[in-house]
């Protein structure tokens, strides 16, 4: 990547999005954000890790937009604008649970803005390289394990996973159509500073700490490869920076570790220094069995390799919620 790039990226004001722009900045690459700030959580928040970067980056070339990467007419002006080199398209909407409400809106804002994000890219000649966020969930409750890019991922059990599919095959798409190069990068349950509110880790430290209740779904067996937030950024930027070189490609990016649901808890209370109260409930539809990455393909050809063990995280987490309340 050559210092003066610009980069756009969508959904910037969100809890990966920030991190990227962050180091993206810190890099002095120029970068344009936009972001919807939809009502998934409250704007406030996404307003406090604008506020980090900008505290963080005090001299960044960052240009924030407020808009929705679905709008096409504003996507092909800020394209015309600002002529970036490539784009990073993390906006979207997340979480199983409420794709199963709302599985239309997720085919909405997931699939039309990846589609708007891509065509307009492809319009714009300056513009060289499109990453975009998938999901570990398309690997559904596959049966082997760990998790490689060349299995069959047929079978999402979530519309949020079905829609996360349908991003990386439209990827594919304009591949095939413009050789534009495109990275789909499939995160493992992300966690650290600015993690989404409603996510596990997050909300079981806020409750344990507050000695209330947490609700826990199943016999806490499911396990998940959680990533620090670093890491992810690390092969982010590693896979913008090689998508050229490869076309259209598929990337892991997990930690290889994966963590039980009771694990994860207990790592929590010790973390807090207080014991956890359970409101154990069934195990809920669309939630995977478990998660675990394989990285042989991401550390060969992204040198992805991550570096933060978990307990290292929800403590570099829990000191930044400390922060973030004194
Ligand atoms: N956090 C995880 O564990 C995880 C795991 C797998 C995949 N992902 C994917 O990574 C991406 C970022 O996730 P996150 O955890 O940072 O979520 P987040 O909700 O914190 O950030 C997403 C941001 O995108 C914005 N946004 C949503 N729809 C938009 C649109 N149509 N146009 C412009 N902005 C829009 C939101 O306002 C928000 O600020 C998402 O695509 C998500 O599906 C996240």
């Amino acid at each position: 990547m050559n210092a003066e790039e610009t980069v756009l990226v969508t959904g910037a004001a969100g809890f990966i999005g920030s991190h990227v722009v962050e180091r993206l900045l810190g890099e002095g690459r120029r970068v344009i954000g936009l972001d919807n700030f939809d009502d998934v959580y409250p704007r406030a928040l996404k307003e406090r890790n604008l506020a980090e970067v900008r505290r963080a980056r005090p001299s960044g070339a960052l240009t924030m937009v407020e808009g929705d990467a679905g709008d096409a007419a504003l996507v092909s002006r800020l394209m015309r604008e600002h002529r970036p080199a490539g784009v990073i398209h993390l906006g979207a909407k997340g979480g199983v649970r409420p794709s199963i409400e709302m599985p239309a809106l997720y085919c909405r804002v997931n699939i039309e803005s990846t589609a708007v994000m891509l065509e307009e890219s492809r319009k714009c000649d300056a513009c060289r390289r499109f990453v975009l966020a998938s999901s570990s969930s398309v690997y559904g409750n596959a049966e082997s394990a760990p998790f490689s890019e060349t299995m069959d991922v047929s079978t999402p059990i979530s519309p949020y996973a079905a829609t996360k599919r349908a991003c990386e095959l439209m990827g594919a798409t304009f591949s095939h159509l413009y050789k534009m190069p495109v990275a789909s990068l499939r995160f493992f349950t992300v966690f650290g500073p600015r993690q989404r509110p409603s996510l596990a880790i997050s909300m079981f430290l806020e409750k344990v700490s507050k000695g209330q209740p947490i609700p826990v779904f199943g016999d806490g067996s499911t396990s998940r490869d959680y990533t620090y937030i670093d890491d992810i950024v690390d092969g982010v930027l590693a896979s913008y920076d090689r998508a050229p070189a490869h076309g259209c490609r598929v990337w892991n990016l997990g930690n290889s570790e994966p963590v039980t649901l009771t694990e994860m808890i207990a790592t929590v209370a010790r973390v807090v220094g207080r014991e956890p109260v359970i409101d154990r409930r069934g195990a809920q539809p669309g939630d995977v069995e478990r998660t675990f990455a394989d990285l042989s393909r991401s550390r060969a050809e992204l040198g992805y390799a991550p570096r933060v063990a978990f307990e290292e995280g929800v403590r570099r987490q829990w000191a930044w919620m400390n922060r973030c309340h004194a």
